[in-house]
């Protein structure tokens, strides 16, 4: 039997984050481990440029997330690992799709509707400041994944969507043109917790409560410093189901290490030093990884010589299947 194939894209906007490590690149990376998958993992840049007008962080943010992926040792032998400018089959692949894929569909994706919404509570335009970057950019992360023939898709709920319009694309296009493209599912994983950040809501750059991931140590200790408590005292028991930082602890923690520190927060563990051991446990987990990670910022060349074997790789699976794709809606030779 052949291997399942497992795709997904991470947008190169920002510097990652806790969260991102927790939910999305730790459980990625192990997943990478299983000898019946095989992974594809990108860097969504063309993603990245429906929001980013700034070259300069465009560059920074690419740098910065594929450095995270190899520091925190991703096999790029046995996965994947490009960059989604690199393999120009995809951006073909959205032009046909583009023209297969129902106006009406992509008048339905949440982001967009919301900011229809938004322009039109501001009495502006509906389309104001609106691309067709951000009306496409559902066609573009199909092509992204039909050019693999993925299976499974892990994302998080935001991007479910996606996905169903991926497979609708995908139907379409069978439809009319013969059985191409394998129908992807979007994999949610129920296991791996939402990290709340600083403020006790989720970690996300848009309520601007994450703590970055490569913080040096005492930046570190002073970000978990930070997070919301309440104000219990020293010897008064505390109720770990509802405490952001007992939430974080337990992401890092193994079975025991969280059984032991529920039991601390109901003998009334001091906020303090909850607050300190937390700190301790991710700063253990991340030390060796933070040196790696500095040590291939600083050579962003290796890093791009990776990136450029992943797209080669990608490339000789990408190339023949796109052929196959353009024979079937009629762009071929005339002989
Ligand atoms: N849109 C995704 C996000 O914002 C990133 C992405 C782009 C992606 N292409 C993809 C995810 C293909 C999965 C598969 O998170």
């Amino acid at each position: 039997m052949s291997k399942r194939t497992v795709l997904t894209g991470i947008t190169t906007t920002g510097t990652p984050h806790l969260g991102n490590y927790v939910g999305a690149i730790k459980p990625c990376i192990l997943a990478s481990h299983d000898s019946e998958v095989q992974s594809y993992y990108f860097l969504a840049d063309y993603h990245a440029l429906v929001k980013n007008r700034d070259p300069e962080l465009m560059r920074q943010s690419t740098l910065e997330i594929a450095a995270t992926w190899l520091a925190l040792g991703l096999d790029t032998e046995t996965a994947v690992f490009y960059r989604q400018s690199d393999v120009p089959e995809i951006l073909e692949l959205t032009w046909i799709l583009t023209c297969s894929t129902a106006k009406g569909l992509m008048n339905r994706a949440h982001a967009y509707k919301a900011a229809v919404q938004e322009n039109i509570e501001a009495s502006e335009d509906a389309d104001y400041g609106l691309t067709m970057g951000l009306f496409s950019y559902p066609v573009l992360m199909a092509a992204d994944i039909l050019m693999f023939n993925s299976n499974h898709v892990p994302v998080g709920r935001d991007q479910v969507q996606h996905l169903e319009m991926a497979r609708d694309i995908a139907q379409r296009f069978n439809h009319h043109y013969g059985d191409h493209f394998t129908l992807p599912e979007a994999v949610l994983d129920e296991h791996v917790a939402v990290l709340p950040g600083q403020d006790g809501r989720k970690m996300s750059k848009s309520y601007n409560n994450t703590i970055p991931l490569w913080l040096p140590a005492k930046q570190l200790r002073k970000a978990i410093m930070k997070i919301v408590t309440n104000s219990l005292e020293p010897g008064e028991a505390k109720d770990p189901d509802d405490s952001a930082l007992f939430t974080i602890y337990s992401a890092f923690a193994n079975q025991q290490q969280r059984e032991s520190m529920r039991q601390a927060y109901r003998d009334g563990l001091a906020w303090g030093e909850a607050k300190q051991q937390t700190f301790e446990l991710i700063d253990q987990e991340l030390m060796s990884s933070r040196e790696r990670y500095e040590a291939l910022i600083a050579a962003p060349d290796r890093i791009e010589q990776t990136l450029l074997e992943g797209a080669a790789r990608a490339r000789n699976y990408a190339a023949p299947f796109l052929a196959r794709i353009r024979k079937a809606v009629g762009v071929r030779k005339l002989g």
